[in-house]
């Protein structure tokens, strides 16, 4: 299947990437360690009620230049102990207030690079999560990994301690691209490495792939797409690299590399998507790609495609989101709670006080209306108002003042053949699906676009 490159273009503007709603941007100072300890406490009558745990880890031996997450080049062992002793009190300390009756259905560790610490600290996490928590016997445990520092053996004991998922950064096959972005190949061939999942019965491997960076070109990259798919994992992401060096400085350097155009970095998309779909993954959303029998393609049939910081996740899976670590952000019903980014700060906050957030949002009902109607479009590609107002007791017309709802808005969307409205729903096409950021931004009535505060669409 061809994608419509003339659309991608056209729409190619600044805007939020909705993992959250309101987007992170608008978190502010005024949220502190008391507002975070009263919305665990009311979490335990909110929906839903289960349980996702997130764990940051915010180390890498060596860092890439494009990377866009929180993270350090530290290695030391004492700081990395420090830090999980951290980690270990805030666990017990959000532990103390949550309704020992909820039960963990999703844990997932970030950063960073999780497998790059020793994995018997990973392992005494892990223990305590299981002395304070009831884990559901099918919780998705899953870590994102980089394969430079992943063994054989560190697969087994993952499995050992209940992981069933890895997500293996890959970025690209080829060396030279690698080299271009500081950034050290996989230590063993990564099929041997799915061989050694499937062998320890984990249920999920997903590749991370990244189009747009210096040195890319369709050649190369096409090498590196067939790669991924001889792999064969159930899942691949194929990231448009986010150029923010007003942000992340690092990411300068590669100006001098060479970054490639915006319609060249559609060429490179675009060999991703061809053969992807042609292999038999299909499209979710603009980044994602799953197997038909994948889960998260089963719940993007079923309108049951939920979306947090960590990604795409099922509605059946994720719960409320409960964040450990520094710049961790706990996602509940009622609003975002983020810890300070330093390592450093997050230490030393933990240890005088016990709670490290210092910023966040409090959702009022208007806003959780507008972020179950921006997660629909962004997820589930359709909207029905009357479902939505159901849910908040309040009828269509209602749901659709409060996003600011205005047919001429969607005008050049329905021009170009990218969605159909029909009675009170609204209903996104393939086509629609990549642009689907911009499809969104017209119904956040509180948007409002600074040039250098999103990244672009491509
Ligand atoms: C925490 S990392 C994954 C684990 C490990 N650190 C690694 O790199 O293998 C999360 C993912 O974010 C993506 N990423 C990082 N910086 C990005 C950027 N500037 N633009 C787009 N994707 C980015 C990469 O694909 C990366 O695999
Ligand atoms: S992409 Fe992964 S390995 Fe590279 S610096 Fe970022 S978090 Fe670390």
């Amino acid at each position: 299947m061809k994608i419509r490159k003339d659309l991608i273009l056209k729409y190619n503007q600044a805007g939020p990437r909705y993992t959250s709603y309101p987007p992170a941007n608008y978190f502010h100072e005024g949220i502190a360690a008391d507002d975070f300890k009263r919305a665990i406490s009311q979490s335990n009558h909110e929906r839903p009620q289960n349980i996702s745990l997130y764990v940051h880890i915010p180390f890498c031996p060596r860092l890439c230049h494009f990377c866009g997450c929180t993270t350090s080049g530290s290695k030391d062992i004492n700081v990395f102990r420090s830090y999980i002793d951290a980690l270990k009190t805030e666990i017990s300390q959000v532990a103390q207030l949550l309704d020992p009756g909820r039960s963990v259905t999703q844990i997932h560790w970030g950063g960073g690079t999780p497998n790059s610490i020793p994995l018997d600290m990973v392992q005494e996490v892990m223990d305590l999560f299981r002395s304070h928590f009831k884990i559901e016997p099918h919780a998705e445990i899953a870590m994102e990994c980089s394969p430079a520092y992943l063994e054989f053996e560190d697969i087994d004991r993952l499995a050992a301690m209940g992981f069933n998922r890895l997500s293996l950064g890959i970025q690209d096959f080829n060396d030279d691209v690698l080299k271009n972005v500081n950034r050290e190949p996989s230590k063993h061939p990564v099929d041997q490495l799915a061989n050694r999942m499937n062998e320890n019965g984990f249920k999920g491997l997903n590749l991370d792939l990244i189009y747009g960076l210096p040195g890319q070109t369709p050649e190369n990259f096409k090498k590196s797409i067939e790669k991924a798919i001889e792999v064969n994992p159930n899942r691949l992401a194929t990231f448009s690299y986010a150029h923010v060096p007003w942000v992340k400085k690092a990411q300068s350097v590669l100006e001098e590399i060479g970054i490639p155009s915006a319609g060249e970095k559609l060429a490179l998309m675009e060999i991703a998507y061809g053969l992807l779909t042609e292999n038999g993954y299909m499209s979710i959303g603009m980044d994602h790609y799953a197997k038909p029998d994948d889960d998260l393609y089963q719940a993007f049939l079923d309108k049951q495609l939920h979306r947090n910081f960590q990604g795409y996740c099922t509605r059946a899976t994720t719960g409320q989101v409960y964040g450990f670590g520094c710049s961790s952000i706990s996602q509940l019903d009622s609003g975002y709670y983020q810890n300070k980014k330093t390592i450093k700060g997050y230490i030393e906050s933990i240890g005088n006080t016990g709670w490290a957030v210092e910023r966040g949002y409090q959702v009022n009902t208007d806003e959780k209306i507008t972020r179950t109607v921006i997660n629909e479009v962004m997820c589930n590609l359709f909207v029905d108002f009357n479902e939505i107002g159901k849910l908040f007791g309040k009828d269509a017309a209602e749901v659709k003042e409060i996003v600011g709802y205005d047919v001429d808005k969607l005008a050049l969307f329905l021009a170009d053949n990218l969605l159909g409205i029909k009675e009170e729903k609204i209903k996104i096409n393939a086509d629609g699906s990549l642009v689907i950021r911009n499809i969104a931004m017209t119904f956040d009535p509180q948007l409002s676009v600074n040039q250098n505060q999103y990244s672009k669409t491509i």
